[in-house]
């Protein structure tokens, strides 16, 4: 029951002992319920108190009569990914409205429109504040993450910059960890729970490059963040139900980030204090001062004269982006390949020739093309956010099909249907893992049909200048470990042909969390 031992923990923190009170002896479900019903009653309020202005869009998923949004809003949580493609269908190349609990979301479709939406100026659309309002970011890591995410260009730039240069200690990081967290398989089938070694792998690695050794080897320290990865994936489905000034406080007692700041803390402390006196002793002609994701958090920190607790604000903050996302892409890649084990071979093949030439590098992961199309193509039909390029108007915007959008509105668009549109691609409904390695050997730039390359058919990371910014890292990590996978070990279903469903839980779309993929040790020289 993962939510019974994060309240129990919240109440030590909690100073009205809230989080027990209300929760201390419900199963979970008892709580879903009544938030639920606490939801139901607010968004009639809501919906009644709505302004108007979107009623020229057309609504899908339920009626837009304010007294039954919610009705709407139960079939978009429930099941968003088809009232989306519902609505993609009907109004392809136009717009239309879903509701939510608390808000309406506008849908944007087709290449014109959404090249609109991902070019609006930063002082007409703003794409933090549409993502904090659908994940609930802000109330989960503060206000502070919202107004001033000084994370983003650390990411975007920064790390990515320095990928060449860390790309040695992040795969040493996965091999170590791999060998640490897989069972013992012999020549023996071995059931595997791979998201959870997914989370444990992407967990140290990334910390590896966050905050170095050793903390990133700290077993307790990668438990907490991979339960408050998890947690906050979760919180975000009960934020949109829980009426707005409740937010705060449901989200604090569900993700409890007070208790995992100072748990965090007592981890990082010797590092962080350890830095702080030597910043303070030689300022900038500290010589060889670090050159991390740390150090450059801690600078950033000192710069705002912002509280120390928010150094670990931020780690936390850019753990949940790192390991929720990478695990998810890597569990649903890897029951691709167990359903359908005659990949194996064709992988296999490209990682030995690349590896032998190039060994575990950087460059031998750009050259691996049938692993990116694999992964590219995974990405395609298994999206864990069904709603893409988020922004929300800051002022009014008129669309060029005339389409009149009120400030404050959310916009996005479908990830599923704009994937599986015939139009964008031939035979979108299969999962054709070199689908991209055909379209790069007939283009003579190839880099249009990368994993991380952005276009209007392909929104997993978002698109323009707002889009993913720690997409370069995720496909290096997510790379080396699938080789190191395909290297070491056959895989399959216990069934063999038949991919577990992927699981909806409210705005996210997850890899089955209960499936086990078969291991076994490879023969060595079999390809
Ligand atoms: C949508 O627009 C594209 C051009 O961008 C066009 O090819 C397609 O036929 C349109 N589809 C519909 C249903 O209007």
């Amino acid at each position: 029951m993962p939510f019974q031992t994060t309240f129990t923990s919240a109440s030590d923190t909690m100073p009205l002992d809230l989080g027990s009170c209300i929760f201390a002896s419900a199963e979970s479900a008892d709580v879903i319920r009544y938030l639920a019903y606490l939801a139901l009653l607010l968004s009639v309020i809501n919906a009644l108190l709505s302004p108007a202005n979107l009623r020229h869009i057309p609504t899908v998923g339920g009626p837009s009569f304010p007294f039954l949004t919610y009705r709407g809003a139960f079939n978009v949580l429930r099941d968003i990914k088809g009232v989306l493609r519902h609505g993609y269908e009907k109004y392809k190349n136009r717009t239309f409205k879903i509701a939510f609990p608390d808000r309406w979301v506008v849908v944007v479709t087709g290449k014109r429109l959404v090249d609109e939406l991902q070019r609006l100026p930063d002082d007409a659309a703003s794409f933090i504040q549409a993502t904090s309002e659908l994940t609930a970011f802000g109330y989960i890591f503060g206000q502070r993450m919202r107004e001033d995410p000084f994370h983003v260009p650390m990411i975007g730039s920064r790390l990515t910059k320095h990928l060449t240069a860390i790309f040695g200690e992040i795969d040493e990081e996965i091999h170590a960890a791999f060998q640490d967290y897989m069972p013992d398989c012999g020549d023996e089938w071995t059931p595997v729970h791979v998201i959870d070694v997914a989370r444990d792998v992407v967990a140290r690695a990334s910390n590896r490059v966050f905050v170095g050794l050793p903390v990133c080897r700290n077993p307790k320290y990668l438990d907490m963040l991979v339960h408050f990865a998890v947690d906050v994936a979760r919180t975000r489905n009960f934020i949109v139900w829980t009426p707005a000034p409740l937010k705060t406080l449901v989200s604090k007692t569900v993700t409890n980030i007070d208790g995992r700041l100072k748990e965090g803390m007592q981890y990082l402390r010797p590092v962080i204090e350890g830095r702080t006196g030597l910043m303070k002793k030689f300022g900038d002609s500290w010589s060889d001062k670090p050159d991390d994701m740390l150090q450059w958090i801690m600078d950033e920190v000192v710069a705002r004269n912002a509280p120390a607790e928010d150094i670990l604000r931020n780690i936390l903050f850019i753990n949940f982006a790192a390991i929720h996302t990478s695990s998810n892409s890597f569990t649903f890649a890897m029951y691709h390949l167990a359903a359908i084990p005659e990949f194996i071979g064709p992988l296999r093949e490209e990682m030995e020739r690349v590896i032998a030439a190039e060994g575990w590098t950087k460059t031998a992961m750009g050259k691996m093309w049938r692993l990116d199309s694999f992964l590219r193509e995974s990405q395609r039909v298994n999206s864990i956010n069904p709603l893409a390029v988020q922004r929300m108007a800051l002022k009014p915007v008129t669309f060029s099909d005339g389409t009149y959008i009120p400030a404050g509105t959310v916009l996005a668009t479908p990830a599923y249907a704009t994937h599986f549109d015939d139009e964008n691609y031939a035979d979108a409904a299969a999962f054709d893992p070199w689908r991209y390695v055909r379209e790069k050997e007939q283009d003579l730039s190839p880099s249009k049909h990368q994993f991380v390359t952005l276009s209007s058919d392909y929104v997993p990371f978002g698109l323009g200048k707002h889009a993913c910014p720690g997409r370069f890292f995720a496909a290096n990590e997510l790379k080396i470990m699938m080789t190191y996978v395909v290297m070491n070990y056959d895989v399959k279903f216990e069934q063999e042909g038949i991919r577990p469903e992927n699981v909806h839980l409210g705005l996210a779309i997850m890899p089955d969390p209960k499936a086990k993929v078969l291991f076994r040790k490879r023969k060595s020289g079999e390809v």
